[in-house]
């Protein structure tokens, strides 16, 4: 007995094994099949003056031509004073490896290019707004299941490789929209200065993005990752502003490799080189290590904060950002004043359906009074005819009354004897 005892128990140690495994374990394969099933997006925004580089860029960090450059259309020429900002959308779906990525860049031509630069900020900002406020009102539907994310989840500023500092356009932008969108600046063209020049403007760069309280995005609760993720961080961090080089043309290198690059007499500028540009950090951040994390971001904090204060300004107070203490008898006063505002439409309503059917039934009753009236008329005119008629009559027949009576046919014709002697 006792060896069968303990095979008895040796099973149900091994049930109790097999019970104990919930399954979760599985959960990334899940995830990572269901993302691969439904792919990624990412929402770029890419601003900055005509001509730094900002479709270049798009191109070579997707390694296609998501950008074209379109052939100049001759319209009429606007003003340098005049020219205005407008938007423009391109969307692109990329595969690599049979993982879909869905991109829609979103630049705005025209951006800097006036000589009143005032305002130019406010169409970007609009853009931005006019897309969360889409976000919003799609999730206020009742049917969500067709909610399109089209928010910027990524803004990368291009600046000017003057060497100086930023300006004030720069400034102005950014102030406007950091808050909004995980801004992202760039040295556009760095390959026009050199390696001191850049290391500079960069240290003038963020003094000034710090004296002016700008947000530029940083990942959150990064220090949690495993040390090799946390390295690789901190050294993306620390090459913001991004100085970028864009090229999608391959060169060769003096020492014979083919490369991605810049060539100039002095040399070769390549891309994907860490050691000439700081484009590989660029990349990583936005797509190999913090696509979700950009995302993430402009969801749970950047369109709640601008979800919360449109709300608030329309004065729809929300649960999770006014906490008020329940009190039953503001409770109840407010369910009254409810319930009198609802009689009071209903009222209003009844009212207005009321004052409809009388003016109806007025304008019957006016219909039928002329009909009357014109009924009234006709019968009145008749019978004024037939008493006309039957007047004349009369006057006939009293005019046939004092005439001599004539003898009947019957009766001998009168002698003209008697007729004299009539007389
Ligand atoms: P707009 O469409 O006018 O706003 O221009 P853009 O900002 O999209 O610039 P685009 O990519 O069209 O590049 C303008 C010019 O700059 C082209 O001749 C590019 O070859 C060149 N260019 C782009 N990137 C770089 C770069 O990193 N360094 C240098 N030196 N030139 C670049």
């Amino acid at each position: 007995t006792s060896i069968k005892d303990n095979i008895q128990q040796e099973v149900k140690i091994i049930k109790r094994k097999l019970n104990g495994y919930v399954g979760f374990a599985n959960l990334p394969k899940q995830w990572h099949r269901k993302s691969i099933r439904r792919g990624f997006s990412l929402n770029i925004m890419a601003v900055g003056e005509a001509g730094l580089g900002k479709a270049t860029l798009i191109n070579t960090l997707f390694n296609r031509e998501i950008l074209k450059k379109e052939v100049e259309v001759e319209e009429e020429q606007e003003s340098s004073e005049t020219v205005s900002v407008k938007i423009k959308n391109t969307t692109a779906e990329i595969d690599e490896d049979g993982v879909k990525l869905k991109l829609n860049v979103i630049t705005a031509p025209g951006f800097g290019e006036s000589v009143n630069n005032v305002n130019s900020w406010k169409i970007i900002v609009d853009e931005i707004n006019s897309r969360f406020d889409s976000f919003l009102e799609a999730e206020s539907r009742i049917n969500r299941s067709t909610v399109n994310d089209e928010r910027v989840h990524a803004f990368l500023y291009f600046i000017e490789p003057t060497g100086h500092s930023l300006r004030a356009l720069d400034i102005t932008l950014m102030k406007q929209v950091h808050e909004k969108v995980n801004l992202i600046p760039v040295i556009a063209k760095s390959d026009t200065l050199t390696g001191e020049e850049i290391a500079e403007f960069k240290q003038r760069i963020l003094e000034d993005i710090k004296y002016q309280g700008i947000k530029t995005f940083q990942p959150l609760d990064f220090e949690n990752d495993e040390e090799e993720t946390v390295l690789n961080t901190k050294q993306i961090l620390s090459k913001f502003p991004f100085a970028v080089v864009g090229s999608t043309k391959e060169v060769e290198t003096p020492d014979g490799r083919i490369v991605r690059g810049r060539s100039y007499p002095w040399g070769v500028i390549e891309v994907d080189n860490e050691d000439h540009n700081d484009f590989i950090k660029l990349r990583q951040l936005l797509v190999r290590n913090f696509l979700e994390e950009l995302k993430e971001h402009t969801a749970n904090t950047l369109y709640e904060n601008y979800r919360t204060e449109k709300l608030n300004r329309m004065g729809i107070a929300q649960d999770n950002t006014v906490f008020r203490e329940f009190d039953p008898l503001a409770k109840q006063e407010e369910e009254r004043a409810l319930h009198e505002a609802k009689l009071a439409k209903m009222e209003a309503e009844m009212k207005a359906v009321f004052q409809q059917k009388v003016s109806e039934k007025e304008k019957k009753l006016q219909r039928s009074e002329a009909d009357l009236f014109s009924r009234h008329k006709e019968m009145k005119d008749k019978l004024t005819k037939q008493i006309k008629l039957l007047e004349d009559k009369k006057v006939q027949l009293e005019k046939q009354k004092t005439l001599p009576q004539e003898p009947a046919a019957s009766s001998p014709a009168p002698t003209k004897t008697r007729k004299g002697f009539l007389r």
